[in-house]
């Protein structure tokens, strides 16, 4: 008897690869995408959110509600990342007019109402900075989560600045209170999204895969841009989809039980995911910490989804 699809809550700030991950939670039957939040980061909420509806009527998914979440951080000023996922947000390939409108509600109570409605405890996939499950916590607690696997942070490495991954970069205190809830905590972090690139030859798969697939490559040609002016790399980590993929299909990424801690005092270090890996603290694990990643299964499971949505 397979199991029942995963009720799953998509937090996110669209954006490049918040986009594919999206897409990707669509294809898999072992989700049930209940909602879509959005949040300021890769860009203006406006804009993600405008993102958001029209990746949805792009997929033929306009029946999946969307709501308006945080338009900046609890106490940072807002800063948005044009420089690597352009003005729209979503710059490269075309999509459709905007024709919908997104819930009334606003992200915290939209939230509640799915997880009190849920037939069984939701799981939270954060892609963006972490606001909005800030302030749900917050209002309402922990009941009715089942576990948070999130995109953010980084055991070594940082690309806000040399000590910080961005979604923890922006909002730093609503990052430490997430990680301090209790909740059973997933961080896939750049250490792991760092391996999955998605270069040519994957490129080259997605083109022939249909519509859908061409369009991810499309966003893959202008998120490469920006990794390949920095990095010098021939494609660009698609680090939301890493997350998605996670809840989808657990064995892909290797994880171990760590504490994390995020600096919040420091400007040089702000926004840093402290990483005990080697246990040289006392501190108990509040999370699964991302140390790898199966790259080929990854692009594998990736390729035969996308390819579903024609
Ligand atoms: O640092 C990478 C993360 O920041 C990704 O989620 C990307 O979409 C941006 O939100
Ligand atoms: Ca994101």
């Amino acid at each position: 008897m397979p199991n029942k699809p995963t009720p799953v809550i998509f937090d996110c700030d669209p954006g490049h690869d918040d986009a594919i991950a999206l897409l990707l939670a669509l294809a898999s039957p072992e989700l049930h995408l209940l909602g879509v939040v959005t949040s300021y980061g890769n860009q203006t909420l406006a804009k993600t959110t405008v993102n958001a509806l029209r990746l949805l009527q792009f997929a033929g998914r306009a029946d999946i509600p969307v709501a308006v979440g945080a338009a900046q951080p609890l106490q940072r000023a807002l800063e948005v990342a044009a420089h690597v996922h352009g003005e729209s947000g979503l710059d490269g390939p075309a999509l459709p007019p905007l024709a919908t409108q997104p819930a009334s509600q606003d992200a915290v109570a939209f939230t509640a109402q799915l997880i009190r409605s849920a037939a069984q405890p939701v799981t939270l996939v954060p892609t963006g900075p972490l606001t909005n499950l800030a302030r749900y916590l917050a209002a309402h607690g922990t009941a009715g989560i089942a576990r948070v696997v999130l995109m953010g942070g980084a055991i070594a490495e940082g690309n806000m600045t040399p000590a910080a991954e961005f979604n923890i970069w922006c909002d730093p205190e609503a990052a430490a209170q997430v990680f301090a809830s209790g909740l059973d905590i997933t961080m896939i972090g750049l250490d792991v999204t760092h391996k999955a690139l998605l270069g040519p030859a994957v490129e080259a798969q997605l083109r022939s895969a249909g519509r859908v697939g061409t369009f991810v490559a499309e966003l893959n040609v202008f998120f490469s841009v920006y990794h390949k002016h920095t990095y010098g790399w021939d494609g660009a980590p698609i680090h939301d989809a890493v997350a998605m993929a996670h809840v989808i299909r657990s064995g892909l990424v290797e994880t171990r039980a760590r504490n994390v801690e995020i600096e919040t005092a420091s400007e040089l270090c702000r926004g840093r995911t402290v990483v005990d890996l080697w246990r040289r603290t006392n501190r108990a694990p509040n999370a699964h910490v991302g140390v790898d990643l199966n790259a080929p299964a990854f692009f594998e499971l990736l390729v035969e989804r996308i390819t579903r949505l024609g």
